[in-house]
């Protein structure tokens, strides 16, 4: 309404979508559901028992037998996908990590186990690396003068993806950063005829600090203060996440993935205009310790951010988002309480 004073304040009351719950349901402009979710795995070897990791509470170092009972309470959540990480014997590290690609391997016996445990009813997706077998602690084989060399790393690539293909992975996530790593396993799995696994590429993945936790978890320290700067993006660098998912999808990513997250939201938002192919963001370690530890001191509401960070991340466009809060998260939003 205009009168002879102009426009009657106020023009638009913009509370009035707000009221009650049910409205603001209606009105929502981004969704949360469990389907969204992917649960991140921890699979040890060298464990008789499950082991909680100190630095990330209620999550846990899986052996091949309790992995059984986790899956069976992740499906019975409604969750629909895991990324395994398998975690071999400390005594069986060695300089080029050939346990990632053992067909008796930790990874390959989780897969197994887990694929054997959910059926079709689990999409089953593996990290693919290398710095979890290798006693450096690189995601790639070091050369004589201790830099990491791309191309020999990325023919290791290509062997662990066919054995993880093998072992019932239905999707394998390189996560190591190196060039032209997309091709090579698309070719290797190809070749054996695993033409329908596909290809996760941790394409826009950052050399963060806020991985400290994982590094406990998979029981990873990098060799004389070393750190991933030469193949991990610069944090810095806003543009060259597009030249990272450009290429990974010119080299036959099926679906691309921005990490970590939520600091991360204007690559999550850059990459969604980009692409149209699935984009995923994960929420990493420290992102997960950092709400539980300000949580344990009552300072905030840990489940209320937790969701409220997920919410965001699907915000800034992403469609799936690995999370160690998967479990916490889909029960409360089975539960109804979803805190939104
Ligand atoms: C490498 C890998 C890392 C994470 C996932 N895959 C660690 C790294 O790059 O240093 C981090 C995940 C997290 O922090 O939750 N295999």
């Amino acid at each position: 309404m205009v009168d002879s004073y102009g426009p009657r304040f106020p023009v638009r009351r913009l509370r009035r979508m707000r009221h009650g719950q049910p409205l603001r349901d209606l009105v929502a402009e981004t969704s949360l559901s469990i389907s969204d979710l992917v649960v991140p795995i921890f699979v040890a070897e060298a464990l008789d028992q499950p082991r909680e990791i100190p630095s990330m509470p209620g999550v846990f170092q899986h052996t091949v037998v309790s992995v059984k009972k986790a899956i069976d309470e992740f499906l019975e959540l409604g969750l629909k996908a895991v990324i395994v990480f398998g975690v071999p014997d400390p005594d069986k590290k060695d300089a080029i990590g050939s346990q990632a690609w053992a067909p008796d391997g930790i990874t390959q016996k989780a897969l197994a186990t887990i694929r054997q445990a959910a059926g079709d009813s689990l999409v089953v997706m593996s990290d693919l690396c290398l710095d979890e077998f290798t006693e450096h602690g690189h995601c790639g084989i070091v050369d004589r003068h201790g830099s990491v060399d791309n191309d020999a790393t990325v023919d290791l690539y290509a062997r662990i993806a066919q054995s993880q293909a093998a072992a019932g992975a239905d999707v394998v996530a390189p996560s190591g950063m190196m060039d032209g790593q997309v091709l090579a396993i698309r070719d290797a799995l190809d070749e054996d005829g695993f033409e329908s696994v596909s290809i996760l590429a941790y394409a826009a993945k950052y050399a963060s600090a806020l991985f400290g936790p994982f590094r406990d978890a998979v029981g990873v320290s990098i060799a004389d203060g070393g750190d991933r700067k030469t193949y991990q993006q610069d944090p810095r660098n806003r543009r060259e996440a597009l030249a990272e998912v450009h290429q990974d999808l010119l080299e036959g990513a099926d679906m691309v993935m921005v990490k970590p997250a939520t600091s991360y939201l204007d690559i999550v938002s850059d990459v969604r205009k980009a692409v149209d192919v699935p984009v995923l963001a994960y929420q990493v370690s420290g992102e997960y310790s950092m709400i539980c530890a300000a949580a344990s001191n009552g300072w905030i509401d840990g489940d209320a951010v937790a969701i409220e960070q997920l919410v965001s991340i699907k915000r800034a466009g992403a469609d799936a988002i690995l999370t160690y809060f998967a479990p916490r998260v889909a029960s409360l939003l089975s539960g109804g309480d979803a805190r939104l």
